[in-house]
């Protein structure tokens, strides 16, 4: 795999960064929308707006974290698959993504669409998800700062080219 030159890689951290980090901020608006909700916030201003985000901002984002947290892992020597914390983010984040998608953005616009009609069972939909998620995320994030576990694999060692050995 093609490697970056040091500004290409600053500017993909950057972007990592940017777009994990606010990843991570989206969830916590979320998650502050739904316990306005549950402690009785206006239900025909909580609900919509908690769709407009989830749509515009948290789906979106979704897909931008995983795309460029692979191509964060694939264009830098971390790879994807050779240490253990680049590994367990890249699951964590995938299952993450597809709960996002298949699920939480479907129901959350569902409960926007409701707004006041929403039930108890509903409203908890804007809850419960984005707790767990924000704490996954902020698991993410201590991986990512303090790197544990070590390799997967030993390091593959360079062949030497033949009449150069010893
Ligand atoms: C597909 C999922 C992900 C993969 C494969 C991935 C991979 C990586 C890699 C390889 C680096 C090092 C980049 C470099 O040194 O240039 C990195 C850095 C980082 N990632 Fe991720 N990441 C993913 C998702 C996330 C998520 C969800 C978060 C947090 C919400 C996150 C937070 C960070 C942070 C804070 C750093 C900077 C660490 C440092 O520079 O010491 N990443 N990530």
């Amino acid at each position: 795999m093609r490697r970056l030159s040091p500004a290409g890689r600053k500017a993909l951290l950057t972007a990592h960064l940017v777009t994990s980090l606010g990843w991570l901020g989206a969830d916590l608006g979320l998650l502050a929308l739904g316990v306005a909700g549950l402690r009785g916030a206006d239900p025909e201003v909580v609900y919509p707006a908690a769709a407009l985000l989830v749509t515009w901002l948290f789906a979106p984002l979704s897909v931008a974290v995983w795309l460029i947290g692979v191509a964060s892992a694939l264009l830098t020597p971390w790879g994807l698959l050779r240490w253990r914390w680049v590994l367990v983010k890249f699951a964590l984040t995938t299952v993450m993504l597809g709960l996002v998608l298949l699920l939480l953005t479907p129901r959350v616009r569902h409960l926007g669409a409701l707004a006041g009609a929403a039930d108890a069972h509903l409203r908890i939909d804007l809850v419960v998800p984005p707790a767990v998620s924000t704490t996954l995320l902020l698991v993410a994030t201590v991986l990512s700062t303090w790197k544990p576990w070590g390799r997967l694999r030993p390091p593959a060692r360079r062949s030497v080219p033949a009449g150069r050995a010893g």
